[in-house]
């Protein structure tokens, strides 16, 4: 494996050599316990859209294991001169890079991007449609904090249609034996996703019934694209994760969200820095894991060394 776009095709075999590397980094994030066997690698992120949490953390998971990190703005890059995503890959293959961590606003940005350079895409976030390494930090969180994650019960909740996160958590979760239930206004729920292996629940609280994971999603107003938007009172009366809804899932239930997260609205003020939140240990996990994926990779091309230039000029 090159590259990671998605959780859609990989193994559960891969899920769980990532997940059980992720948590020896989390171990020894945890003693500052870091190397220098990436040195000879080099990571560029180039983020086409906003971030704090994917960036931030692939570079410092680069340089916990000694890897030398570029980052690319795109506002300010030669992107804003009209470079195209193909030769942005060409370019930056050009000056030895083994790594890009992108994100793009486009739908397979980073399947696009694979087929052009032999260096190593981690998507980072495509368009609508995957976010792998947000949902294998998530199922890493789960399963240090429930020792599993076959068999949980995760109620996703939210803006599923316009969520990359919901999507990559859907494929993983569902590949790594988890029952999965979701839950959103309807406009936000897209069609055919029972053919998922999910099942949709109009009421939220039918998705939160016994819950061991509950997952709240932000609406995605960047995506809304002259969409229905409904009003933000309405979002929190009806689908808000509120103390009163917590208490129809399981007592030792744990409350998660990718970020960034919008208090108040999909999730209640103070119930975000309860005890059961582990949105803050997700953070922590997103740079464990993300030190996981790239020592994967590593192992993989060096196994399958790609040659240059592998498609057409
Ligand atoms: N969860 C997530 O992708 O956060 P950022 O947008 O801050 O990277």
């Amino acid at each position: 494996m090159k590259d990671l776009l998605g959780l859609r095709d990989m193994s559960r075999t891969e899920i769980e050599e990532i997940l059980d590397e992720g948590l020896r980094q989390y171990e020894n994030i945890i003693n500052r316990n870091f190397t220098d066997e990436l040195k000879d690698r080099t990571l560029v992120t180039l983020f086409y859209e906003p971030s704090t949490r994917t960036r931030a953390s692939f570079e410092l998971a680069a340089k916990n294991l000694g890897a030398r990190v570029v980052s690319i703005e795109t506002s300010t890059s030669s992107v804003r001169k009209g470079e195209s995503l193909i030769d942005t890959m060409r370019t930056l293959e050009s000056m030895g890079v083994d790594y890009i961590a992108m994100r793009h606003p486009m739908t397979g940005a980073a399947h696009l991007a694979a087929r052009f350079t032999t260096a190593s895409i981690i998507n980072g976030g495509d368009g609508i449609n995957e976010h792998p390494t947000q949902a294998l930090l998530d199922m890493l969180t789960m399963l240090k904090e429930k020792g599993r994650i076959d068999g949980l019960n995760v109620a996703i909740v939210g803006d599923i249609l316009h969520s990359r996160v919901a999507r990559s958590n859907i494929f993983g979760l569902t590949k790594m034996g988890a029952r999965v239930r979701i839950s959103g206004p309807s406009t936000m729920i897209p069609s055919g996703v029972e053919f998922m292996n999910v099942e949709v629940c109009e009421m939220v609280e039918d998705a939160l019934k016994d819950a061991d994971v509950i997952m709240t999603l932000r609406i995605q107003m960047e995506r809304q694209a002259g969409g229905f938007i409904p009003s933000l009172s309405e979002y929190t009366r009806f689908y808000g994760i509120t103390e009163k809804r917590v208490g129809l899932a399981r007592p030792d239930a744990i409350i998660m969200h990718p970020g960034p997260m919008n208090r108040g609205v999909e999730i209640d003020y103070c119930l975000a820095s309860s005890d059961a939140s582990v949105i803050e240990e997700q953070v922590t996990m997103g740079v464990a894991l993300r030190m996981a994926v790239l020592k994967f990779i590593r192992r993989e091309t060096d196994e399958y060394p790609y040659q240059k230039r592998l498609c057409c000029r």
